[in-house]
């Protein structure tokens, strides 16, 4: 198939409206979408991606307004929380309504729904006919698309449209909050913090602190994720390798250690957030072995930033 690259929000989703899929821009990574009322661009997603079909799929609403359309009941935390993060990079888990078809859901009775703080998608979703069911724009278990060229790298030939934007200004994916049980839960951190959701709501907890055994809360957390080719190897700030090998790389906040190819010192934990996946291709190209990663703190962003490092390492 031929990939249309385009800068129209409005042809973007013109060519969704037939049936096709469309990746866009969003503030945390762009996703790779397909309306939920088209099985035929739900399965394609899967196929492009080669995303197994038990992981469910994000809906994406233009404004909270939709929200009714795609959820059947909203706990009062869940609307505490909508009223305060959205529309941004936040998606919470809630009892799905009618519309929304299993195959989105991998299965479930719930579904995530997120709304983009992010003019481009704002105005391809609202163009779109129906919520768009969109997960992150890579091949599955790479490291998620935050550019245009990054989408293009893994898909073109397999979608039909790559809307163009900017790259992404978060660079992680959203904070998923499970609001469908009696207790909410944090299932994924990101750039909305778990010190940000307890200030609004504050029984929420991380989803690891619950009873082991249960089964996973959130299905795609089994699955290898945000690995480049090279190796990933964490370490804890101040306990950097004395030296590395000739193709090695480096990122993090502090100091590079010696002998190592390419080093990207991040200002800020945003900078770290924002460079980190576009930092892993960009090694891949330049055919690095081994990236050196240092972990930061785990308490505000960090604790994402940490949570996507520990993955990519295990994968
Ligand atoms: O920032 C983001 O969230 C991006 C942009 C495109 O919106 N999307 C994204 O989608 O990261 P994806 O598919 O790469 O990750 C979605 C995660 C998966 O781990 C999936 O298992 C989980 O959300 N998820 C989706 N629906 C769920 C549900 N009903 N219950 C539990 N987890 C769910
Ligand atoms: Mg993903």
């Amino acid at each position: 198939m031929e990939t249309l690259i385009t800068d129209s929000p409005r042809e973007a989703a013109a060519i969704l409206n037939q049936g096709k899929t469309v990746a866009f821009p969003t503030e945390t990574v762009y996703g790779l979408g397909a309306a939920i009322d088209s099985p035929k661009a739900l399965a394609e997603v899967f196929k492009a991606k080669g995303r197994p079909p038990d992981n469910p799929l994000i809906v994406h609403i233009s404004t909270p307004e939709e929200l009714p359309r795609v959820a059947s009941t909203l706990s009062p935390e869940a609307k505490l929380l909508i009223s305060r993060f959205f529309p941004g990079p936040l998606t919470l888990v809630l009892p799905k309504s009618s519309a929304v078809p299993y195959a989105v859901t991998a299965g479930l009775d719930t579904v995530g729904v997120r709304c983009p703080a992010h003019p481009i998608a704002h105005e391809f979703l609202q163009c779109c006919h129906s919520p768009i069911a969109a997960p992150s724009a890579n091949r599955s278990g790479r490291p998620s698309a935050t550019s245009w060229e990054a989408v293009q790298n893994d898909l073109e030939g397999r979608i039909s449209v790559i809307l163009r934007g900017a790259p992404s200004r978060i660079g992680l994916e959203s904070t998923i909050v499970d609001c469908s049980g009696p207790h909410p839960l944090m299932l994924r951190a990101g750039a909305v913090t778990l010190e940000e959701l307890q200030a609004v709501v504050p029984s929420i907890t991380p989803a690891g602190k619950t009873i082991k055994n249960e089964a996973p809360k959130s299905p795609g957390l089994k699955y290898p994720h945000y690995a480049p080719k090279a190796a990933i190897l964490t370490h804890e700030q101040g306990d950097a390798p004395q030296e590395a090998g000739p193709a090695s790389a480096w990122i993090g906040l502090g100091t590079p250690p010696s002998g190592i190819a390419i080093a990207k010192t991040c200002a800020s934990l945003d900078e770290y957030a924002r460079e980190l996946f576009s930092f892993f291709r960009y090694c891949d190209r330049e055919a690095i072995h081994a990236i050196y990663c240092e972990l930061p703190p785990n308490q505000g962003l960090g604790r994402a930033i940490r949570d996507r490092l520990k993955r990519a390492e295990q994968s």
